[in-house]
């Protein structure tokens, strides 16, 4: 118990040195989406990341032409993070919506898929501080630098 707190403790401190490390190791940035990450958030974010992970982050990470992040890119110009974990406008409300009616090309999510707990905890998990997701400012100058952040 104690070793996995200071562990924690220690994830959170180097959160910036990561995003180096993660970027200095080339193809670990898709090895985020499973285990390492999910000991990064807080337990209380740890569900809505994972059924994030599962169900979202095919068409909306980082990685290029995904196309939610594409589509999201077009759609704002720039004037949003087309990434959605780097988004801080959402609500939940707005992310019910969008995974219960769909948009475009993404098709609504039944209840069978996302249940209506697993939406409330991508919703908790898309509003939490952009720190507590696992997203140091570093990533994101990094991302907006690269151009899928923009
Ligand atoms: C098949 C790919 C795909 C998957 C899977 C997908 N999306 Fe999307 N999503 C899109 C596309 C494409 C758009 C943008 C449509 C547009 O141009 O307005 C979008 C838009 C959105 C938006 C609207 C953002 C905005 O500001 O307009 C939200 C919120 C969203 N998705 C949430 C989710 C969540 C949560 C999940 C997982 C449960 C998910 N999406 C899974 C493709 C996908």
């Amino acid at each position: 118990m104690k070793r996995t707190f200071a562990g924690l403790c220690g994830l959170i401190g180097v959160a910036g040195l990561g995003a180096i490390a993660t970027h200095a190791a080339g193809n670990t940035e898709t090895s985020t989406s499973t285990g390492a990450a999910a000991t990064r958030v807080p337990a209380r974010l740890a569900q809505g990341k994972a059924v994030y992970d599962k169900w979202c982050a095919p068409c909306h990470t980082d990685q290029a032409g995904l196309a939610g992040t594409l589509a999201l890119q077009t759609k704002y110009k720039g004037e949003k993070p087309a990434v959605l974990e780097h988004r801080t406008d959402l609500t939940p409300e707005i992310i019910t919506y969008y995974v219960r009616n769909g948009v475009a090309w993404m098709a609504p999510f039944r209840k069978t898929e996302v249940s209506d707990s697993e939406l409330a905890a991508i919703g908790a998990y898309l509003t939490a501080p952009l720190q507590e997701r696992g997203i140091s400012p570093a990533r994101l100058a990094e991302v907006t630098a690269a151009g899928a952040g923009k």
